[in-house]
């Protein structure tokens, strides 16, 4: 089984309350896309790489008592955090699945649809998963994605080189431990491929202060990877401290946008 700490940003309580705080942000557009989707009561969605689980409760709630979410993460924290929320709220709808998404089988079929969300920019191996997710969806089911087609759209202004680099630093070790950032280019042309129709595609970027809600989002990220690319030698001390110097400036700039990193919002359903 592989190990938690395989999952580039960690598994620890900070990463858990990130990833909520980054629900919170992204909820209603998750929701907005699953109403246009056409997730429903009594339906059975499987969260590919729920990580602790905020969006599969969510959905367990939109297909009710009589449907059913298969829940799978590699990470068993992740999946005790979701196991203790699932209970703690009296769910009884969701199953986990402990599962190495690059290569393992995956524990369903005939299912309805699928949710993937910040997961295949980090497998080794996407287009695998990716024709695994597509073999366990029924024709006429619907995937549902959201992931990055241009992080290095993530930019300030007034610009920040510091922030460049450290959006540039961020991309290279992500490359270098196997993922890809900006796997939503591949996502539409390997959904055809597969055997999948393009329903809609909507590019997600937003232009905010830091006052704005979204804001938080991005930076709660910048805090726990400074750390991170330290220790793999792709930042210097130094460098580090400058990044966070200049993005602790741009926050108090009243003048200072955050362009986000560019989401793509695939829906697709199988022919
Ligand atoms: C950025 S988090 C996103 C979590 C969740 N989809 C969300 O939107 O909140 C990435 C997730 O992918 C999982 N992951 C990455 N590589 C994986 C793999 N090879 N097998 C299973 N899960 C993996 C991580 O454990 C983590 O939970």
């Amino acid at each position: 089984m592989a190990k938690d700490n395989d999952y580039v940003l960690g598994t620890h309580d900070e990463e858990i309350q990130r990833l909520g705080l980054q629900h919170r942000v992204w909820r209603p557009r998750a929701l907005d896309a699953w109403r246009r989707a056409g997730f429903t009561v009594g339906q059975t969605l499987m969260d590919v790489g729920c990580g602790p689980g905020y969006a599969s409760l969510d959905l367990a709630g939109i297909v009710g008592p009589a449907g059913h979410i298969i829940a799978c993460d590699r990470s068993r924290r992740f999946l005790d955090a979701l196991e203790a929320a699932r209970d703690h709220l009296g769910i009884d709808n969701i199953t986990t699945h402990e599962l190495d998404l690059s290569e393992a089988a995956l524990p369903a079929s005939g299912l309805d649809g699928a949710w993937c969300r910040w997961v295949f920019a980090f497998v080794k191996n996407p287009r695998s998963l990716l024709s695994r997710v597509a073999a366990a969806i029924r024709p006429g089911g619907v995937a549902v994605f959201h992931e990055y087609f241009n992080y290095a759209s993530w930019r300030f202004t007034p610009r920040s080189s510091e922030l460049e680099e450290f959006v540039q630093a961020a991309m290279k070790s992500w490359r270098a431990d196997g993922g890809e950032p900006d796997i939503g280019l591949d996502l539409p042309v390997w959904l055809r491929e597969l055997g999948f129709e393009i329903d809609t595609l909507k590019p997600i970027i937003d232009v905010v202060p830091a006052t704005n809600f979204v804001w938080q989002w991005p930076v709660t990220f910048v805090e726990v990877a400074l750390h991170r690319l330290v220790d793999l030698k792709h930042l210097t001390p130094e460098r580090s401290h400058a990044i966070s110097k200049a993005l602790a400036d741009a926050t108090a700039d009243p003048r200072t946008l955050m362009v986000t990193p560019a989401v793509l919002e695939i829906i697709a359903h199988k022919r």
